[in-house]
């Protein structure tokens, strides 16, 4: 990233408190965000809708996912949920993507397709993702679900791990702080599991489109990176892999999509899309 790309530029007006510690922090050589990247209150209302909306479908996943389901019975749900609350999903159709949500199982890292094909088995662990618009503004969150209740106690241990990776990235992100600190938390946390933390894909800016910068990288160093700031809005959303951290397009999808781990060994993530405010993160996927 080039840093002349970004610089805060001021409103025209008297500069806050923000503008001032934004401006000290360029001045440290600190990489700062444009203004375009911090959300207005009343984009920050619609955001949050859209993220409850996109929550409530996935808690209609989370009622009605069974062993022996397939998971275009998955995407069915998710479609039904956007008609009935005038929601559009954002991934049918986007970039080639032709299903309304991400069904990922073990060693499938992310952007599994949803297929009849796929069946549920006992010990599975399936993520899925959803991401929807409402009125123009965008939610997206992830969750793991273990078919059948139970699973190895590997495969456990790599679900539950990846969900404190999640809230330990969310803990690190502080008003002013970096990137790299969110990363770092959560790269310091998998490793010492032994774990590889997915480097190809990452979290990103959420809310006028899906995918908006900046990148929110899940690993890296502390003070590194991107300053995020308040009313900035963006996921945070690990891919944790039991093995190597590498990952590679599945040969056999026809849309070039799904990811699967390296080794192919098992493969977690949660997302949830976060509002940075004065104090820390607020989760606007609840
Ligand atoms: N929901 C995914 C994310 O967290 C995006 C999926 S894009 C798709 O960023 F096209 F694969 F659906
Ligand atoms: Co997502
Ligand atoms: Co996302």
């Amino acid at each position: 990233m080039s840093r002349k790309k970004y610089r805060w530029h001021l409103s025209g007006q008297e500069p806050t408190e923000m503008d001032l510690h934004i401006m000290q922090l360029e001045k440290e050589g600190k990489l700062v965000p444009t203004r375009d990247m911090v959300k207005t209150p009343e984009q920050i209302e619609g955001i949050r809708i859209a993220g409850r909306v996109n929550t409530g479908c996935l808690d209609a996943v989370a009622r009605e996912i069974h062993e022996g389901m397939n998971t275009q019975e998955i995407d069915d749900i998710c479609m039904q949920y956007c008609r009935e609350h005038n929601a559009v999903p954002a991934c049918l159709n986007y970039e080639g993507f032709p299903k309304s949500v991400c069904t990922s199982i073990n060693e499938v890292v992310c952007h599994g397709i949803p297929k009849k094909e796929d069946v549920l088995k006992p010990g599975d662990i399936v993520n899925v993702d959803m991401t929807l618009s409402v009125d123009g503004y965008y939610g997206d969150a992830s969750r793991m679900f273990i078919i059948g209740g139970a699973t190895t106690p590997e495969k456990e241990q790599l679900v539950r791990v990846t969900k404190e990776c999640l809230d330990l990235g969310a803990e690190a992100a502080k008003p002013y702080c970096t990137i790299g600190d969110i990363g770092h938390a959560i790269q310091v946390h998998a490793e010492k599991y032994g774990y590889g933390v997915v480097r190809d894909l990452c979290g990103h800016g959420v809310g006028l489109a899906m995918h908006e910068e900046p990148d929110i990288l899940h690993y890296g160093r502390p003070g590194t990176g991107m300053v995020l700031v308040p009313g900035m809005v963006f996921t945070i959303e690990p891919m944790i892999n039991m093995g190597t951290w590498k990952v590679f397009i599945d040969s056999d999808d026809p849309y070039g999509w799904e990811v699967i781990s390296g080794d192919e060994k098992p493969s977690a993530q949660w997302e949830h899309t976060f509002l940075m405010t004065e104090t820390g993160v607020e989760i606007l996927s609840y």
